[in-house]
């Protein structure tokens, strides 16, 4: 398999505690965003990823961004519901810190604790 399979077209929106995480890269986890062992025989292999602080933080869902394991908007390019991308977007306006996550690239898209 030389493409990942996509899980879903928009990023997975989830708080998080510290601590490790694998995020699945191949796209055949049951349980998106993480690791389930399904990616054995296709040539990818999970993302190691330490999450040090308790964020919200976007995985990335449809498996093409070059930002793993965050969502950077490739999904838009394959079909993306653009409409999510608007909702996420205004949900994460609100507040005392404003994150637009089309424009930050290295941070997880925190959003808050
Ligand atoms: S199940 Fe996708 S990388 Fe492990």
């Amino acid at each position: 398999m030389s493409e990942p399979k996509i899980a879903q077209k928009s990023p997975i929106v989830q708080k998080v505690e510290p601590g490790t995480y694998y995020w699945c890269s191949c796209g055949q986890s049951k349980g998106q965003p993480f690791c389930d062992g399904s990616h054995k025989g296709t040539g990818f292999a999970p993302l190691k990823t330490e999450i040090t602080e308790a964020k919200t933080v976007a995985w990335c869902g449809c498996k093409h961004t070059k930002n793993a394991p965050s969502c950077d908007g490739s999904h838009s390019g394959a079909g993306v519901n653009r409409q999510i991308v608007a909702a996420l977007n205004r949900e994460w306006s609100v507040g005392a810190t404003v994150h637009d996550w089309r424009f930050e690239k290295s941070c997880a898209f925190a959003v808050g604790g």
